[in-house]
């Protein structure tokens, strides 16, 4: 037996992943990312290779990943998970403040932004897992983070086929 929905008992949070290859600013939002060791710090994130952020990742060989909290809304979600970078400014709407190894993130509805050194890509076929060295970490609110179950039960949002952990209805 293989009930892909068993699956949905796993448990996320909301980021969004975002990096500049000096071209372009790119932001994606996923619920795909992990802490994956303590030393060094190194976190995983998992980007569909349709998405224009992966290749931009690729070139600009750093992240930052922002933790959402329960202020961000739809309209927010949609602005970084519905519509994609290539010939749109995601920040241009919520502001653009810079880690310290150059990489975009918006300082709105986060309670925390890391940067990290890319080290390590590995190809999961429709994915790619992007590990990387933490350079910057800081809280930058008290707001409560967002869950992916609360994304559901109360944004009441959907799944798009391009995450993780999208299963065909
Ligand atoms: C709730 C939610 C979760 C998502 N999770 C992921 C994910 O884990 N990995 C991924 O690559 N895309 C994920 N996506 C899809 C991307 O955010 C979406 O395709 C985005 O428009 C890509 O933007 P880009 O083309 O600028 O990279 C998710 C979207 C939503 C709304």
């Amino acid at each position: 037996m293989l009930d892909p929905t068993a699956l949905f008992s796993m448990s996320y949070g909301l980021y969004v992943v975002s990096a500049d290859d000096g071209e372009h600013k790119v932001g994606c939002l996923i619920n795909t990312a992990t802490q994956v060791t303590a030393e060094p710090i190194q976190v995983m994130v998992a980007v569909n290779k349709g998405n224009f952020s992966a290749d931009v990742i690729r070139r600009a060989g750093a992240f930052a990943v922002t933790v959402l909290d329960e202020t961000a809304d739809m309209p927010y979600i949609g602005n970084f998970g519905f519509r994609t970078s290539e010939n749109y400014d995601k920040f241009d709407k919520y502001g653009c403040a810079t880690t310290d190894d150059g990489c975009p993130y918006s300082p709105e509805h986060i309670c925390a932004v890391m940067s990290a050194k890319l080290v390590q890509t590995v190809d999961v076929g429709s994915h790619y897992l992007f590990i990387g060295q933490v350079t910057q970490a800081e809280k930058v609110g008290e707001g409560k983070p967002m869950t992916y179950g609360y994304y559901h039960s109360v944004l009441k949002g959907k799944t798009p086929p391009k995450a993780s952990s999208y299963v065909a209805s």
